[in-house]
Order: structure tokens, then sequence, then C-alpha cells
């Protein structure tokens, strides 16, 4: 250890290092260092975003990747389930947290519909949220039968992440949001699944409502990171929505969704408030309106009596 101290032109190295902001630059997420990070054992933290605003306060958390999820149907346009976005609409929030997003990844969700026609089309939408709104991934749902096309999609030089269990997206087939993967033949299904997907060199896996055990031991056979939602803690990562967090769906939790913040009463407090103020004049304040300058004051008052005088 070097206990010296040096001077140069006149200077102690101390007053010199003051100068180098304190704590670590953050840096950008990329696929690899999503990778080493499960490689290192160190959490990945994923939460979705929506618009500018959220997108801003989700990245300077630091959270490591943000996600913009169809399930924004929901959340953001009050729709029954994920099925009808569309891409427009999506795009147009994808844009938007584009803006709002420096240091974490960005991934954003092909809706139902937009990959499932054919591998062409499905290449033309992905590529359209990389162009359009600076996604760095695109996430499909759906394990073994969609290998050969996200190789597709990844050979047109978009990164996808894979998304299985209790997909969404596959409501009417799965007769509602139900917990996957609690028998022998629906492990074995989704261990394959899994594999399939890490085989075609998906980004990161979501595995959403299975058993924690089948989770731990998905994460433990693929080389990509598994994010997790209702999915247990052995998963590399997780992720949790937005609005689950704050308490903005308007709808009873679900089980593995953990509450942070109460923003539903903060906002209709706030709303209530600024209501009651209006309504009992209270609010603009005379501090909280713009005034005339000086002179014009003046002089408006002047106009205002000669007015007056020549009405007498
Ligand atoms: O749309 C979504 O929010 C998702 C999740 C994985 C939470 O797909």
């Amino acid at each position: 250890m070097w206990t010296g101290s040096i001077r140069q032109g006149g200077g102690a190295l101390e007053d010199i290092v003051s100068l180098t902001p304190i704590g670590v630059p953050r840096q950008k997420i990329t696929v690899a260092s999503l990778r080493e990070k499960k490689l290192r054992h160190d959490p990945i933290t994923c939460l979705t975003a929506y618009d500018y605003a959220s997108a801003r306060l989700v990245d300077s958390a630091g959270i490591d990747v943000v996600l913009v999820g169809d399930s924004l149907a929901m959340t953001m346009l009050g729709y029954e389930n994920t099925l009808s976005v569309t891409v427009d609409e999506m795009l147009h929030h994808a844009r938007a947290v584009r803006r709002g997003v420096k240091n974490a990844f960005l991934v954003v969700d092909m809706p139902y519909g937009s990959y499932h026609l054919s591998a062409e089309e499905a290449v033309r939408n992905a590529a359209r949220f990389v162009k359009e709104a600076g996604a760095e991934a695109v996430k499909v749902e759906g394990g073994q039968k969609r290998a050969d096309l996200i190789r597709k999609i990844i050979d047109a030089e978009i990164p996808v992440t894979g998304h299985i269990g209790l997909t969404p997206q596959s409501v009417n087939v799965m007769g509602g949001y139900k917990v996957q993967g609690k028998s022998l033949g629906a492990i074995e299904q989704l261990m394959r699944d899994a594999v399939a997907l890490d085989r075609a060199g998906v980004a990161c896996i979501y595995l959403e409502g299975i058993p924690r055990e089948v989770a731990a031991m998905i994460t433990a056979e693929v080389h990509a990171p598994t994010i997790g939602i209702g999915a247990g803690p052995e998963c590399d990562g997780q992720v949790l929505v937005f609005h689950d967090i704050l308490n903005l769906t308007f709808e009873p939790p679900a089980k593995f969704v953990r509450r942070y913040a109460d923003a539903s009463s903060l906002i209709s407090e706030a709303v209530q408030a600024f209501r009651a103020d209006v309504v009992s004049r209270q609010y603009p304040s005379d501090a909280e309106s713009y005034h005339l300058p000086k002179e014009t004051q003046t002089a408006l008052e002047s106009v205002m009596e000669r007015k007056h005088a020549m009405r007498r």
C-alpha cells in the first residue's frame, strides 16, 4: 500500500483526486452484460415501463432491463387482455420509453398477431421496433415451436428474448391465467421449451407463473439468463409490472406481486385536494398568478380612470 504524498506543481494528490466524481459511472446494459450477471450470480432487475416518465424513473433507479410489455394493453389502455394491442400502439409507447432510458437494456414485446402469420412478417415487425422505437431486443411468447422463428429474427441482427410458462397471449388456449408446469409432462415440455430457446440464442428467457422448483431447474440448465415473474427466487433475475408494484391496477394483486408503494391513494388524494381548492377558490393564490409589470399597471390604471371620467 502506498502511503506517501505526491506534490506536483505545488498540489497534493488528494487535491487532484478530489476532482474525480465519486462512485462508479453506470454501465450500459447489453446482452453480454446480462450473461455476465448470470455467471456472477448477480441478480438481474427488470421492470415494465410504458411512457417517458416511468422510463426515466425506472432507468435512473438503476434497473437493468426495461420491458415495454404488452401488459400496457391493460395498464395503459384499459383493454381486458393483451390480445387486442397492435404493433402501432406498442410502437407509440416504445418510442416514449426510448426517450427516457439511458443505461437499461430496452426490450419491447411483440404483440399478439405480429409474429404468428409468417416469419417474413415477424422479422418486418421486429425490425420496426428496432428502427422506429430503438428497441435493443424484442420479446416473443412460446417455446420450442418459436425456435425457428427466433433464429430468423436473430439472423436479421435483432436480439430476441423468450417467454414461457404462463404466456398471456395464449389465454384462450390455456383457458385462463393458470400456473403452468405442474405435472411431470408439463415440466418436461417446459424444459424442452427452455432448451430450444437457449439453443436458438435468446438474450434471456422470461419465466412466468411456474413453480419455483421448475424455474430453478430451467435456470440451472440454460446458458441464457432467466427472468422470473411468479417463478420463485432461483431465477437469474426478477421482473414485475410497474403498475403492480405501485398499486395502480384497480385489481387485487396476484400472489407474487409485492406492492412497494400506494400510488393510487397518493394520486387520488392529490386530485381530490386540487378539486377542493378550485371549488373553494383557494387555488390559485396570488403568489401562483402572473402579474403585470409596474409601468403597464400604472398605464392601465390611467386608461381606466380616463374611461370612467368620460362616462361621468
Ligand atoms: O407484458 C408484460 O408485462 C410481460 C411480463 C413478463 C411482465 O410480458
